[in-house]
């Protein structure tokens, strides 16, 4: 049984973007592998998010990841700021991590440059934040997109500089989990690129019917197939790769029949889209409304999966204390 283990910075609200392309992943996953999915709150700190907004974000991806179907039974479920483990082994990894490498990480230099006035520690050592993440519960396996691709790499550098350095052999490399042909991305309905929260053309989890309706009503077409066959442009491929992932076969056949007939009219095509997301998310929204007030099972499912996170975190703390010359006399 291979360790699996993911994290997510609560910025906000999931979109079907997050549902197909990861969730319906880790659904999966969890049957087959023991699973770490957590929140990255101590992450979300290198923007300084408002304590009141940063507690109902944390509550809302929380909720919406049970919503979809995440386990606590099956997969450990846990707050990153639950676990002091973490911020323990972090603090010994620093010691290992050089400014040099770090000043040349892609991210940071890209969000040093986007806000110059905010260029704080934390940024800047984020990759070993995110590396002891990984290495405290040795994970074999870490999906991740490819703006976290560098970080992983990092990652399995500090392990091998680890092991080297003490001469042991503890820390194993952690590999990409790759979702080879299942991996799903989904379009935004802007006319180009993916869905995502920064771009503003996502439809989420929790938006209402009415909501959803307005967003595909206004999602980008052009004016309508030039011939009989014609190619999509990429706003009207787009829609119909949405299509394919809500919608029946037989609807997604009907439509792209029509398109290729060069009868289809875009109203209809938007209505049966919206009308399909609207059938896949309601049960998901209705669920989030439902946990999201429930303080109690929050409490609980936090509490016991912060009790099985610190357990695996803890063990890797005592044996690397005891790497390093921290023993007890
Ligand atoms: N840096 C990741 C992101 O922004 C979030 C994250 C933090 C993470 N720690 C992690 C992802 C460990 C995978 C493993 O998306």
């Amino acid at each position: 049984m291979k360790t699996v283990l993911s994290g997510i910075r609560p910025t906000g609200n999931l979109h079907i973007g997050n549902y197909y392309g990861a969730l319906i992943n880790f659904l999966k996953m969890q049957e087959e592998n023991k699973c770490y999915f957590f929140i990255a709150d101590w992450h979300s700190l290198t923007t300084h998010p408002d304590p009141a907004l940063l507690h109902v974000n944390v509550g809302n991806v929380l909720s919406e990841y049970l919503a979809c179907g995440l386990d606590p039974e099956k997969a450990t479920l846990y707050i990153q700021s639950d676990v002091p483990e973490i911020a323990e082994l972090y603090l010994l990894l620093n010691m290992h991590a050089y400014l040099g490498e770090l000043e040349k990480t892609v991210s940071f230099k890209e969000k040093a440059r986007q806000n110059p006035n905010n260029v704080n520690a934390g940024l800047l050592t984020y990759p070993v934040l995110m590396a002891t993440d990984i290495l405290i519960h040795n994970a074999d396996y870490v999906p991740v997109g490819k703006d976290q691709e560098q970080h992983l790499e990092m990652t399995r550098n500090y392990a091998l500089r680890f092991n080297h350095k003490y001469g042991v052999e503890y820390f194993k490399q952690p590999a990409a989990y790759n979702f080879g042909q299942e991996l799903i991305k989904i379009p935004g309905l802007d006319g180009s690129g993916k869905m995502g929260k920064s771009e503003g053309n996502c439809i989420y989890l929790v938006d209402e019917p009415k909501v959803i309706e307005k967003k595909v009503k206004k999602a980008l077409t052009d004016n309508g197939p030039a011939g009989l066959n014609a190619p999509k442009p990429e706003c009207i491929e787009n829609l119909f790769t949405i299509m394919r992932v809500v919608s029946s076969p037989e609807t997604w056949q009907h439509y792209n029949d029509l398109w290729n007939r060069a009868e289809i009219r875009y109203g209809d095509f938007k209505k049966q889209l919206a009308e399909d997301i609207i059938r896949v998310t309601t049960p998901i929204r209705e669920r989030i409304n439902d946990i999201k007030g429930n303080d109690a099972y929050l409490r609980k499912v936090t509490r016991e999966g912060a009790e099985k996170a610190r357990e695996s975190a803890g063990k890797t703390l005592r044996e690397v204390r005891e790497i390093m010359g921290f023993k007890a006399f």
